[in-house]
């Protein structure tokens, strides 16, 4: 079954939050009539350049037609050469290899009639829960809008959400404690993320601040970037646990043999697809670690791989951050994939188990030129600088 054809089709699809997001759409068509489909997740992100769509297209054909769309192995070796790890949460690399990654194990999952889950080797548990993301607040007017979104999201089944925080930590104490005053014990929250954003000290002054007013699961990125170092020592000052995202596999060890973290965060979009997250998530099984599985905001077709991803892991012992299908307005899916009482459900489809709709990717197409300018915080923080009130004089 050779590979024939590979298209890109980049798409924006706004938030509910007020942001727009780029992704591209690949599809990926072998010989006798079969496709599959895969997703770039959220190109939104800094560094603030885009990839060469036309060329990027022309390169992965000349790299890839003619190759067996069976072998995934090997072309995945092959794509690792051309598209080298960067090393950081939103490389484009990354990016590249999760699409065709993607459009490959669902092309020969639907050759073969069966759901991606069983292709890969079959579902260990047929939903897991997931949490609803609040972006990070640097003004008082961020807090009444995220308020009502959880609101929102608890009347639609959702009871746990994640924090990003460390911008304004007074601001973060004023959210904490209007939201325990509104919804009590009525709703959880998995985590607060750093994002990397201070250094390890500083993390844990604000998080024994924080603690005064709320309790979460675990606590992500509370160290700059590759600071070992300090990731441990705030691991070991921290009665909760400490995940960070795997950038590669190397990466995934250092942050396991240096005693920095007690879980590690696995996302298809950083690592380049759903194999490299099966030997992370076997790396983490070797160490007794933990698992979760993170989001850059996925569409649905890059949600259902993780869906696939967390139904058939060995290891899953956190609430996942793939609510993308949620947060989004729009699709380019026939049927969303189906989240019941804050769970998401492993679809039984064949392949990844979503329908691309061509007429509504048609309506969605467009070109890779940001929509968040050069507003450096908004890309950062995924927020629109009219919620932050930069507007407001
Ligand atoms: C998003 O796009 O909302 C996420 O990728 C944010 C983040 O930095 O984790
Ligand atoms: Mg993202």
């Amino acid at each position: 079954m050779k590979i024939e054809r590979i298209r890109l089709i980049p798409v924006m699809i706004p938030r509910r939050t007020g942001i727009d997001n780029r992704h591209v759409i690949v599809r990926l068509d072998a010989a006798g009539d079969w496709t599959g489909w895969g997703e770039m997740s959220d190109l939104s992100h800094l560094p603030l350049y885009q990839m060469d769509l036309a060329n990027l297209e022309g390169a992965l054909n000349d790299l890839l037609v003619g190759m067996d769309a069976r072998v995934i192995g090997p072309v995945e070796a092959l794509m690792e050469r051309a598209y080298t790890v960067e090393g950081h949460k939103y490389s484009r690399s990354g990016l590249v290899r999760q699409g065709i990654d993607l459009a490959l194990h669902d092309l020969q999952a639907r050759r073969a009639g069966i759901p991606l889950h069983v292709l890969l080797g079959g579902a260990l548990r047929d939903r897991f829960k997931v949490c609803y993301p609040i972006f990070r607040m640097r003004s008082q007017a961020e807090i009444a809008p995220n308020l009502e979104r959880i609101a929102e999201m608890a009347r639609r089944g959702f009871d746990l959400i994640r924090v990003y925080v460390g911008a304004n930590v007074e601001e973060d104490l004023r959210f904490l404690e209007a939201f325990g005053e509104r919804f009590g014990d009525s709703i959880g929250i998995k985590s607060i993320d750093f994002s990397n954003l201070l250094d390890w000290r500083r993390s844990l002054a604000a998080t024994e601040r924080y603690a005064e007013l709320a309790d979460w699961m675990l606590i992500e990125s509370p160290a700059p970037e590759e600071d070992y170092g300090g990731l441990a020592e705030f691991r070991r000052r921290s009665r909760w646990p400490v995940s960070e995202h795997v950038n590669h596999l190397w990466h995934g060890w250092q942050l396991l043999h240096g005693g920095c973290v007690d879980i590690l965060n696995v996302s298809p979009y950083v690592l380049g697809g759903l194999r490299p997250c099966l030997r992370a998530i076997a790396l983490a099984e070797a160490a007794h670690a933990s698992v979760l599985i993170g989001t850059t905001q996925e569409l649905n077709l890059g949600t259902a791989g993780v869906t696939h991803l967390g139904a058939v892991a060995r290891v899953l012992d956190y609430p996942a951050d793939n609510t993308g299908p949620e947060l989004y307005t729009a699709d380019v899916v026939r049927e969303p994939l189906r989240y019941e009482g804050g769970h998401l459900l492993v679809p039984d489809g064949a392949g990844l188990g979503v329908e691309v709709d061509e007429t509504l990717l048609n309506e969605r197409r467009t070109g890779l030129a940001s929509t968040f300018g050069t507003d450096l915080v908004g890309m950062l923080d995924r927020t629109s600088a009219s919620e932050r009130g930069d507007n407001l004089s």
